[in-house]
């Protein structure tokens, strides 16, 4: 990575520098040596639990504040209870996520009882919501430091101020400001990263809270993307995921614009990366050079995830999705004729106001024409604030519960047919983790398969060709190629 190797060298006798990323360089060993202090008193490191909800966009600001935490000399537990410190980053898209931050929150409550020195740290999507960051500071004043989604890279910073203020810290900004490159990140795996390429939204479909938690549509250059890929590759990861909420819109507000397939492209020349992945494709904007680009590239995964909501024109169009059910159609049908082989996935919601009988049916009607490998089914949450919240015409739940079965056990049923069509074909696997059980691993094709299959750890991270015996619905029973030869 491009940051100091040692922050312990920075010098802290001047006044934090005003630009960035180097004022958080400066909190970053401000907050070390906070930290070490405090150590000599205690004969434990200062731990941290931090849970993340949500999609990726959340996981990745997550590894942010891990990488800094990590910098700080905190040391990660998975034990919420013993940590000195628990951090929970929200996702707000529908309601349950809230829900899940409450019940941690009333867990929390009991928990600091016994441990009065705990801090609890919020921030994320939910957090940028007013409301919300009003209920807490009235409701939970226990918790230590509030902040959202647009000042996450001054995550240095806030915890330098939480531990020197005694009360509640609330820090929230209400729009993007800059985007900061260039701060610790911790990584899950050693061989595969998520890499951002935009930030926020600029769709505002009618019942979606992102775009206003998130803000409007920023793209990175193409050029900080490209360094950042390189020096992954260079610490040994061989595939990337390029992240957005419409990666299909990328490049169109930078000041040189860059198309979405263009970058592919540019990303596929880098020596020593292995597989490309993106997420997520907003039909409406996914371009003929786009598939041409993947059908013609050596890295580029044959997966795409292509979030359908609804079958039905009419609710599509309410939803301001710019597509009808025969575009969403002809588009599967144009992909799959240039890339036979695509494994498609999608998202489906059911419960939209206004939903009736039939425009469930079409929903259903896609699903049977589709053919997707996995479709994620979501019941409609009411978002406050967002355009299809203020209907008077809200589905009774009931009836939506009903539909969603249906629906469930639709795509079930159809998502266990299109998989099982590489069965006793051998495939190209990525090893991602070993299971429970020893000598059993898991790794993914390049249609986003799980397999699972005998093999020694040694093998994790490496590419196997792997004979796929059984399919168990979403993911497969397998062999490594070289153990079942002759069968
Ligand atoms: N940017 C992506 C989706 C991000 S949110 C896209 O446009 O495709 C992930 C999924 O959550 C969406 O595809 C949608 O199916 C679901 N979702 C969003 N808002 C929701 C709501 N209010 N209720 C239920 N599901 C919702
Ligand atoms: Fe939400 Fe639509 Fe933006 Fe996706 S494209 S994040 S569903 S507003
Ligand atoms: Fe949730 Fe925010 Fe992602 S609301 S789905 S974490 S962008």
């Amino acid at each position: 990575m491009f940051y100091p190797n040692d922050f312990h060298d920075i010098d802290l006798i001047p006044e934090p520098p005003t630009e960035e990323p180097a004022r958080q360089y400066y909190y970053i060993a401000l907050a070390g040596r906070k930290l070490e202090a405090l150590g000599r008193d205690r004969n434990h490191p200062y731990r941290y639990f931090l849970e993340t909800f949500g999609c990726q966009m959340n996981e990745k600001q997550s590894e942010v504040v891990a990488g800094i935490l990590d910098e700080i000399g905190c040391v990660r537990t998975d034990s919420e209870e013993k940590a000195d410190l628990a951090l929970y980053n929200t996702c707000t898209v529908r309601e349950n996520a809230n829900l899940k931050v409450y019940g941690r929150l009333g867990r929390l409550q009991n928990m600091k009882k016994h441990q009065p020195d705990k801090r609890i740290v919020l921030f994320g999507c939910m957090m940028q919501e007013k409301e919300e960051a009003e209920r807490i500071r009235t409701d939970y004043p226990f918790v230590n430091l509030v902040f959202g989604t647009h000042n996450n890279y001054k995550f240095a910073e806030l915890f330098c101020r939480m531990m020197e203020e005694g009360r509640q810290v609330i820090d929230l900004q209400e729009k993007p400001d800059r985007i900061v490159e260039e701060l610790p990140t911790e990584r899950n795996y050693s061989f595969k990263a998520g890499v951002n390429i935009m930030f926020g939204c600029n769709n505002f479909c009618s019942y979606c809270i992102v775009p206003y938690v998130r803000g409007r549509e920023r793209s990175r250059e193409p050029e900080a993307i490209l360094k950042e890929i390189r020096s992954l590759v260079e610490d040994g990861v061989t595939e990337v995921m390029l992240l957005g909420q419409n990666v299909n819109s990328y490049g169109k507000t930078l000041e040189h614009p860059v198309s979405f397939a263009r970058l592919l492209s540019l990303v596929e020349e880098i020596e020593g990366l292995h597989r490309i992945r993106f997420m997520t494709s907003h039909p409406k904007d996914l371009s003929d050079e786009l598939i041409d680009v993947m059908a013609k590239s050596h890295k580029i995964c044959h997966h795409l995830h292509l979030p359908m909501q609804s079958g039905s024109s009419r609710l599509l169009k309410d939803m301001n999705r710019h597509y009808s059910k025969e575009d969403y159609l002809a588009l599967v049908e144009k992909i799959r004729a240039a890339i036979p082989d695509i494994s498609l996935t999608t998202d489906i919601m059911v419960g939209y106001p206004g939903e009736t009988q039939e425009d469930f049916a079409d929903t259903l009607d896609v699903v049977r024409q589709a053919d997707f490998d996995t479709a994620f089914t979501f019941i409609y949450s009411r978002r406050s604030g967002t355009p299809a919240a203020g209907r008077p015409d809200q589905v009774p739940e009931e009836l939506v519960k009903e539909r969603f079965d249906s629906l469930l056990a639709l795509v079930q049923e159809k998502g266990r047919a299109a998989s099982s069509r590489f069965t006793h074909t051998v495939q190209e696997v990525l090893v991602e983790t070993e299971s429970k059980e020893e000598g059993i691993l898991t790794g993914r094709t390049q249609y986003n398969l799980l397999v699972h299959f005998p093999g020694s750890k040694e093998l994790l991270g490496k590419y196997v060709p792997v004979c796929l015996e059984e399919c168990r619905g979403f993911y497969y029973l397998g062999r490594m190629a070289a153990d079942c030869e002759g069968h």
